[in-house]
């Protein structure tokens, strides 16, 4: 493991990356994960379009690919994610009630039995609440065929599968308090008090200008806490450069760092070159893999 790594070790913690499988034959972007970071999320390879393009018909090998090489650098594994309605193949949506859950009773044992040991936290669910003002859960499939109710549905089974594995909701545009993290909070909450097994709520920190590191981001992450949930941060990145970003980075680190049950860091991508955000620069590394102001800021914090 390496420098981010073994910084956010020191103090408890673990620092990861988002990693695309098809990069890992690249010298520098392997060398730049190996030296830096102590987990990774598969950045699509696990998604159920990925592993499960067909009906009960799994293709792990490029999963595989990126769990092999964390687990030879001595790197952790978070599982990204079983239940989305993104990048979910077009049969899925086409099923009745009665077989969409089976199919996602299906999809959730396969995939996690597939990685049980492996892999440290898994967003079981993602992105189930709309934005904006309403609180209200967003349209998909699941929700729309099995109602409020698939969401439990997905723990519970998903905690039959893999007892060790820590089952996280993650979702995003929840890191301040607002209507949508409000919602959330209701539902952990209620999880809790009648025993639903979810053990982390993931907030995946995308920041951009109009959507900045809110400034009650560390009293967000509390509220969750005390509700006795670990949290996370999953898919940090936030638009910007130079001491501007390498400051909004400090105190995303600062938020965690404050917070005891804030348990780790996930940037999603190490190199601005391959960011998700196409036109952007989110990342702690730029395009040749030279450590930006934001690098030094997160290893400063940590
Ligand atoms: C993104 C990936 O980074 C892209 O490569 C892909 O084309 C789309 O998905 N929320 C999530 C992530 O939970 O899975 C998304 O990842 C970013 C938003």
């Amino acid at each position: 493991v390496g420098a981010l790594g073994d910084a956010a070790a020191a103090k408890g913690r673990y620092f990861g990356t988002a990693v695309a499988a098809n990069h890992l034959g690249e010298a520098a972007y392997a060398s730049t994960l190996d030296a830096q970071f102590d987990s990774v999320t598969p950045e699509n390879e696990m998604k159920w379009d990925a592993v499960e393009s067909n009906r009960n018909s799994f293709n792990f090998t490029a999963a595989d690919q990126i769990v092999s090489h964390a687990q030879s650098k001595g790197m952790k594994v978070r599982g990204h994610t079983l239940v989305w309605h993104s990048q979910l193949p077009g049969w899925v949506s086409g099923l009745s009630a009665t077989d969409l859950r089976s199919a996602m009773i299906n999809h959730i044992t396969q995939v996690m039995t597939h990685y049980k040991g492996k892999i440290h936290s898994w967003d079981v669910v993602n992105e189930a609440f709309q934005d904006g003002s309403s609180g209200a859960r967003r349209s998909s499939p699941f929700q729309d065929k099995l109602g409020n109710g698939f969401i439990e549905e997905a723990f519970r089974t998903a905690r039959t599968v893999d007892a060790d594995a820590k089952l996280c909701y993650n979702d995003y545009n929840t890191d301040g308090q607002n209507a949508k993290s409000n919602a959330v909070y209701d539902m952990v909450k209620d999880f809790k008090q009648r025993g639903v097994p979810i053990d982390c709520v993931g907030f995946q920190s995308h920041f951009n200008s109009n959507s900045p590191v809110p400034s009650d981001f560390q009293a967000n992450l509390q509220r969750f806490a005390d509700l006795g949930v670990d949290v996370q941060i999953t898919e940090l990145d936030i638009e910007g450069s130079g001491s501007a970003q390498a400051a909004n980075y400090t105190k995303v680190v600062n938020a965690c760092l404050a917070v005891t049950r804030c348990k780790g860091m996930t940037v999603w991508g190490i190199t601005d070159k391959y960011s998700w955000r196409s036109s952007g620069t989110p990342l702690l590394f730029d395009g040749d893999y030279n450590k930006k102001p934001a690098y030094d800021a997160v290893l400063a914090a940590l």
